[in-house]
């Protein structure tokens, strides 16, 4: 144990030329530190194809297992968003049973492309039962369209399903209506004519359908169909459901154009249907690369872009916030493109998505949804077969089973570092390193666990040895310095592999995506660190000085005790 003593220098010495040492302060108390949701890793369906993730005769057991899987370490289901893209394309009509899509033709770039018309009927909505018990959804209703008896008739049959017994016996509830995906898009997508900012997303316009109305004062705005869906749903101040704010794409964070404060200015909020929102959603992806490579997964993991891109939305937080309204991150996940190829499929993702999920919460984001759709490359989960190669169209020899992809991980890794007690808490540790990223978990504002993120890419054409980080945990501040700890890895053959990843011994890549092969901690004293290596991350969890060790299978002897 003297090298822990030692000044850094030393520890060069006496490691092989690729370890470095650090030395990271943890607070023994929970000061500064934030409340962080058991739910915070929660997913957003491209709603097309909802009837896959949900089963239709039968339940979809991975999709209910990996959303299972995740409830039984925090104690809550993560939520459920269903809508995005899809939503503003959708219509209703009572003679379909699930949803008859139209898609467009794939390509090698995007090989799972979103319909184009998507038609649903009442059973699409009642597949919701099919959730785990107590899932927190919310559904998107369509905007873009200009068409308020599609969002009319989509939000009867949305409640109407949330009102089934089969709904409310699970306690599956409707927190949220989004009305519209994506509104800041509506010029470029050519939902609306430009201009198309705040002063004709949100007041009430006089609707006409004449030519010379809709050249001067176009369609219908969101508090037009707004007031409509509110009253459909039986919306009230009092009322259990209410509505998501924004769902923009990106943000121009002025009071002029789209963005929280935008739309706050514009007067939504005193409008009667603005006044039913609560949340404001943010969708965002770190960029748009439709092609990736070893750098392009570096870039992803670094830390630094990965708290840039977050705190970019620092002043729409903030303004939210001003208003007594939460803010989440409603649609996000790696880069557009439905993800990068070799990039957002990989473990190296897992990494990025971990720190990502994580961080965002210290900067006042609640919730984080990580977008997913069938066949995309950034998805956590695939919850169906697929026919062709989700990175080139290309036919598969033979169907690819539902499996998880290698971020599914992050989701498993943060539930585990936030556990079960609905009120944990999470500080970023002060780490001088720009590869290793760490935090600490509180409950009942005891130092808990210690999570370690080490983002430098060991790619497999990585032509030098793969670096390790000798951590030091130094505690600061008042409360009992833990002595024994617990420790759970992630490893990662490459930063570039897409599948073989181990989680404290065990793996989710299985046909049921249940968890299999037997966990594997090891207990280490507190005072030896660890050992981090490029692309890894490392949960120790503290234990009590002496409790249970012969039960976990200590391999301390007790004089070092
Ligand atoms: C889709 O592909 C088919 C067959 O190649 C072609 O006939 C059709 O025009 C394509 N549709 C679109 C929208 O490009
Ligand atoms: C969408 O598909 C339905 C059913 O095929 C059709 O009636 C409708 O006109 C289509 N809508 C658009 C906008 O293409
Ligand atoms: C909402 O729109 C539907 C369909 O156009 C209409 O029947 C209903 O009366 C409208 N509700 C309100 C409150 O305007
Ligand atoms: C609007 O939606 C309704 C209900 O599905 C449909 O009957 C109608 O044709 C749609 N209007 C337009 C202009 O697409
Ligand atoms: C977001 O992250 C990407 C790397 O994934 C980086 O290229 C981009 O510059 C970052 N954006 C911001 C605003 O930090
Ligand atoms: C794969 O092909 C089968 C058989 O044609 C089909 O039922 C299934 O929907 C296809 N899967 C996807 C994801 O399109
Ligand atoms: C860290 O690695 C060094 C060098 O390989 C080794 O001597 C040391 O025992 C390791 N420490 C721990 C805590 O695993």
């Amino acid at each position: 144990m003297l090298h822990l003593m030692a000044p850094i220098a030393f520890s060069f010495a006496f490691f092989s030329s690729a370890v470095n040492a650090l030395d990271v302060s943890v607070p023994l108390s929970s000061s500064g530190a934030v409340t962080v949701s058991p739910s915070l890793c929660s997913f957003s369906i491209e709603q097309d194809r909802w009837p896959d993730w949900a089963g239709t005769t039968t339940k979809n057991t991975f999709f209910y297992n990996a959303l299972e899987n995740l409830k039984q370490i925090t104690g809550e289901p993560p939520w459920i968003r269903i809508g995005a893209d899809s939503e503003d394309h959708t219509n209703f009509n009572p003679a379909t049973e699930y949803a008859d899509d139209i898609f467009p033709n794939y390509t090698a770039t995007v090989p799972y492309p979103e319909a184009s018309n998507i038609t649903v009927g009442s059973k699409f909505y009642q597949l919701v039962s099919r959730l785990p018990a107590n899932t927190h959804v919310w559904w998107g209703v369509n905007l873009r369209a200009d068409n308020i008896t599609a969002a009319y008739l989509e939000t009867k049959a949305i409640v109407q399903a949330f009102a089934s017994s089969a709904v409310k016996s699970a306690g599956i509830t409707l927190d949220f209506l989004e009305i519209g995906n994506e509104a800041d898009l509506y010029v470029n997508n050519k939902g609306r004519v430009a201009p198309y900012g705040p002063t004709q997303y949100v007041p009430e316009q006089v609707i006409s359908h004449s030519y010379a109305a809709r050249c001067s004062n176009p369609l219908p705005s969101w508090v037009n169909i707004a007031t409509n869906v509110s009253s459909a749903a039986g919306l009230s101040s009092t009322s259990s459901t209410k509505l998501i704010g924004a769902a923009f794409a990106s943000s121009s964070h002025t009071t002029t154009g789209m963005s929280p404060q935008g739309i706050f200015a514009a007067g939504i909020l005193k409008t009667k249907p603005g006044a039913l929102i609560t949340t404001i959603s943010q969708h965002h992806y770190s960029g748009s690369f439709c092609s990736g490579n070893g750098d392009l997964l570096q870039n992803l993991m670094t830390k630094s872009t990965i708290r840039s891109n977050l705190t970019s939305f620092l002043p729409d937080i903030t303004a939210s916030q001003a208003q007594g309204l939460d803010y989440v991150l409603g649609e996000t996940n790696s880069y557009s493109c439905h993800g990068a190829p070799g990039v957002s499929n990989t473990a190296g993702a897992a990494l990025w998505a971990l720190d990502y999920l994580l961080y965002a919460p210290q900067i006042g984001i609640s919730r984080v949804f990580f977008h997913e759709g069938i066949g995309y490359k950034y998805n956590l989960i695939q919850p169906v077969a697929l026919n062709r190669s989700i990175l080139d169209g290309s036919a598969l020899a033979k169907p690819l089973a539902p499996h998880f992809q290698p971020a599914y991980y992050a989701a498993i890794i943060a539930a585990e570092a936030i556990g079960k007690t609905g009120s944990t808490k999470a500080v970023e540790l002060t780490i001088g390193s720009p590869t290793i990223a760490g935090y600490a978990f509180y409950e009942s504002g005891t130092l808990a666990r210690v999570l370690l993120i080490n983002s430098k890419a060991y790619l497999s054409t990585t032509t030098t040895s793969r670096g390790s980080v000798h951590v030091s945990l130094d505690f600061t501040g008042s409360g009992t310095t833990p002595r024994v700890m617990e420790m759970k890895k992630l490893i990662i053959g490459h930063a570039d592999d897409t599948a073989g990843l181990t989680w404290g011994g065990q793996t989710y890549e299985t046909s049921t995506g249940l968890v299999s092969g037997s966990e594997s901690a090891l207990v280490t004293l507190v005072a030896s660190g660890v050992n981090i290596s490029d692309t890894e991350a490392i949960l120790l969890q503290f234990l009590p000085p002496t409790a249970g060790l012969q039960e976990r299978g200590c391999r301390l002897k007790s004089a070092e005790l």
